[in-house]
């Protein structure tokens, strides 16, 4: 296989995942704007992320499966090329990250992670066997905020590496454990499923956000994400389903599916309840380590407010 064209498939779709959320990240920055100022509001916090996720649901509709299309249109974009199979299943193959991304993400721990994980398996192994990569659930998390990502690189030396995570532990002190509920679950049209949180009670993301925007002055302007989402990766699709269980010949008959298959998803998940306790500062050593179980480090931290 051409290395050099992998390695820009990768860059692609890496690029193409990030693309659709910064774009709605902008689209929603006027009026998180207006909910930030006023912190407090939780009513407000949970109506932003509702009016986003609603946003998100109907990106598939706008755009299509374009995860589909990429195998059709031309073989450069092919996501085989991005995922191998190795020994019967599917594999990541890794790109360095250079300079490495440095990442703030709260972590879902397995106690919650495993059974959303069995909850997906049967509904999905079923349609999409070789071509569906499962998050790792030891690895479930809701990015934060990135003290330098792959769109505006911050390159830092080791002492500048451990200023920041003592920074970002200070700031954990200060956060308290988040009580979340499953809102519901999303297929962008990119293939990525995502599950969207809402937030009952604990430090909202626009505060944590916020709390690490003062604590790393060097973090590019423009994050990656909307102020307010609280969402985590569940699974990617590569391609098309199965062609035995559903003949797919054009788009409409395509969303129709994946709205089905939505649906299923979200009647076994939605309003599943968990507490996330813990924050990481990851150095991730190869683009998208914490999706692709790639070369990282990662610091551990408590959110040490027990006040709920
Ligand atoms: C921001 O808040 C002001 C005053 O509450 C309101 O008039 C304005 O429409 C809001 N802007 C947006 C974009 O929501
Ligand atoms: C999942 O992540 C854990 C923690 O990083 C790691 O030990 C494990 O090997 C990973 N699993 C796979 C299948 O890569």
């Amino acid at each position: 296989m051409n290395r050099s064209k992998t390695v820009a498939f990768l860059w692609l779709f890496s690029a193409l995942f990030f693309y659709s959320l910064f774009q709605m990240a902008l689209r929603n920055s006027d009026s998180s704007h207006n909910y930030t100022s006023a912190s407090d509001s939780t009513v407000s916090n949970k109506e932003q992320r509702s009016a986003l996720y609603d946003r998100m649901a109907r990106d598939l509709d706008q755009h299509g499966p374009l995860f589909l299309k990429h195998g059709h249109t031309s073989q450069s974009l092919s996501l085989s090329d991005i995922f191998t199979i190795k020994d019967g299943s599917v594999a990541p193959i890794l790109k360095a990250a250079n300079p490495p991304v440095r990442a703030n993400v709260l972590h879902l721990s397995t106690q919650y992670s495993v059974p959303i994980t069995e909850a997906l398996k049967p509904i999905l192994d079923p349609y999409f066997d070789k071509v569906i990569w499962f998050q790792n659930s030891s690895l479930y998390h809701f990015s934060m905020f990135h003290a330098s990502h792959h769109i505006s690189p911050v390159p830092a030396t080791q002492d500048e590496i451990e200023a920041e995570a003592a920074a970002v532990r200070a700031v954990t002190q200060e956060l308290c454990p988040l009580k979340i509920v499953l809102d519901r679950v999303v297929l962008t049209s990119t293939g990525v499923l995502l599950g969207c949180w809402q937030v009952i009670s604990g430090s909202d993301p626009i505060t944590i956000r916020a709390k690490l925007r003062t604590a790393l002055p060097r973090a590019p302007e423009k994050q990656l994400y909307d102020a307010a989402i609280l969402h985590t990766s569940f699974a990617r699709l590569l391609g098309h389903p199965k062609a035995s269980s559903t003949v797919l010949s054009n788009t409409g008959d395509q969303v129709h599916f994946f709205h089905g298959l939505v649906d299923r998803l979200n009647n076994e998940l939605r309003g599943f309840e968990a507490v996330v306790s813990e924050l990481w500062y990851v150095e991730e050593f190869d683009v998208l380590a914490l999706a692709l179980n790639g070369r990282m480090k990662m610091r551990r931290f408590q959110l040490g407010c027990s006040r709920n």
